[in-house]
């Protein structure tokens, strides 16, 4: 962070998304130290938004509490939006991420319905789009993200109709039986429907969008495109709805792997462990959607059955601290440390781990080493929208070694053919899948590996914003500026 943005005549692409990509931290002394902020829409956008010319980041800096004045960073503007103590408890630890954030991810856990959650969503969107508004130049793009942020596009639209609004869901989008039981569900359709692209990861995602307008909004629907009837005298509105499957800065994280520090680094991870002859790893938020309960089950069934050594075999659990005032989040927290402990004090040999367990940030160069050391990585996620994590390891692994164990039920699965595939709920399956993966000969690990880079290499996170932005392009119609919000 250094100088204030120059905001002149607006930014000609505006990005909007609950979490600007760094967090401010207090630090002891009273100044604010700047970190990144966690999860794949911070490490996808991130990326794309280096590359832009006058690109502008509207969001929040991660504690709650006044928003820092808007600065420049990166040669970006970034305009931070306050949330009050009870904006983070209602708005983002309740209806964003009790009520959607379960209900999209297929009910894994139950959703919480309370009213003044939804409240505070709608005031705080409100809030997201008051900032963003004005930020925009004329004609502008205003590119919105996700789930906590579903009303912004139509808000935006009624106080902007003179710019293109794009708005990308990260996550699922889940059947119309599930969609049916959010009782706002109609609002949140029609605030989405203030976009002219809606974007989603896998084209199921887009079909159950699509049906959910159909059936809930009696909207016309053919093929990907829906029709908004106008009110009053407003003509009616086209809203493409399609699949844009997101991906990573592919180039850059291969090229971190040649960089002199991060070998080393690999070759001393191997060493702390004891110079194991496998190493097995799992990295993700600690959230109860990727799975982790399932994989430390299999792990230590494996392990209980002799199947697995630990003299010979460790496996890293990656879980970064996650949303950890949420219910859920917590029980899920004391149930993995539990089981981790459990297994330790079963299997570990004297001064080494069976499952090393990290809860906690890493830069991207110890990331990059963590998945070349490991012989085997292991998504398991009950449900997600795409899973970064899939494709960074593919990206890390030029030398064709190692595999890639994936669930289906990842959005990265409906690409990632190659990888072996598992059902996580079939704990047999998914031993079985983990045994296969580590015996798996260096003829057909180098066979799958070739594959899947040639979906990640060339499928990288700027075509994918490339693409999305030409649709934006060809989709909006934009017409003069209206009323203020
Ligand atoms: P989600 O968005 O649900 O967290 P993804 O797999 O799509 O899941 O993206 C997670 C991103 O966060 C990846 O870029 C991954 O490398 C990064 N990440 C996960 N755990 C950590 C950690 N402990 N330290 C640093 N980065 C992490
Ligand atoms: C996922 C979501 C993002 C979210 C991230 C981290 O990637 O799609 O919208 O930012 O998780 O979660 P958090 O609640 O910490 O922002």
């Amino acid at each position: 962070p250094s100088t204030e943005p120059q905001s002149g005549s607006g930014h000609e692409l505006v990005v909007v998304a609950n979490r600007l990509p760094v967090d401010a931290r207090t630090l002891p002394d009273g100044a604010t130290e700047w970190v990144t902020s966690p999860g794949g829409l911070v490490t996808a956008m991130e990326s794309v938004m280096r590359t832009v010319d006058s690109g502008a980041w509207v969001g929040w800096a991660g504690s709650p509490g006044e928003a820092p004045e808007p600065f420049e960073a990166d040669g970006m503007a970034l305009y931070p939006v306050a949330l009050e103590k009870d904006d983070v408890e209602k708005y983002y630890e309740g209806f964003s991420n009790a009520t959607l954030w379960p209900l999209y991810h297929d009910v894994i856990v139950d959703p919480v319905f309370h009213r003044t959650w939804w409240d505070s969503y709608v005031a705080t969107n409100r809030r997201f789009a008051k900032a963003a508004a004005p930020v925009a130049s004329r004609g502008g793009v205003v590119w919105v993200h996700d789930y906590q942020l579903q009303l912004v596009p139509e808000m935006i639209r009624s106080a902007r109709p003179d710019v293109r609004i794009g708005f990308f869901n990260h996550i699922p989008f889940p059947p119309v039986e599930l969609f049916s039981q959010l009782p706002k569900r109609n609002q949140i359709l029609r605030g989405l429907l203030g976009s002219d692209v809606v974007g989603f990861q896998r084209e199921s995602d887009a079909l159950n969008f699509l049906a959910s307008v159909r059936k809930l909004l009696g909207y016309q629907v053919e093929g990907h495109v829906i029709t908004v009837p106008g009110i009053g005298s407003a003509p009616a509105r086209e809203v493409v709805a399609k699949t844009f499957p997101i991906s990573i800065d592919s180039k850059a994280v291969s090229a971190l792997t040649e960089e002199p520090d991060v070998i080393e680094r690999t070759a001393q991870l191997r060493r702390d462990l004891g110079n194991p002859k496998k190493i097995v790893l799992g990295v993700d938020r600690l959230d109860y959607t990727k799975g982790i309960r399932h994989r430390l089950k299999a792990w230590q069934e494996l392990l209980n059955d002799g199947s697995v050594d630990p003299s010979e075999t460790v496996m890293i659990q990656v879980a970064t601290p996650s949303r950890e005032r949420v219910e859920a989040y917590k029980q899920l927290r004391d149930e993995v440390e539990l089981t981790v402990g459990r297994i330790n004090g079963d299997f570990a040999p004297i001064g080494r781990p069976a499952v090393s367990y990290q809860h906690r940030s890493f830069d991207r160069r110890d990331m990059t080493a963590l998945f070349m050391a490991a012989d085997v990585v292991l998504v398991t996620a009950l449900r997600d929208g795409m899973n970064l994590v899939a494709k960074e390891y593919v990206a890390s692994r030029p030398d064709l070694r190692g595999v890639l164990v994936l669930s289906e039920f990842a959005g990265a699965a409906d690409e990632l053919r190659a990888a072996v595939l598992v059902n996580p709920h079939d704990i047999d399956g998914l031993k079985s899948a983990t045994l296969r993966a580590l015996a798996m000969p260096e003829e057909d690990q180098e066979e799958a590996m070739r594959s899947l880079r040639r979906q990640v290499m060339d499928h990288d996170v700027q075509a994918w914003a490339h693409s999305f932005l030409e649709e934006l392009e060809q989709a909006g119609q934009p017409q003069d500026s209206g009323p203020a919000l």
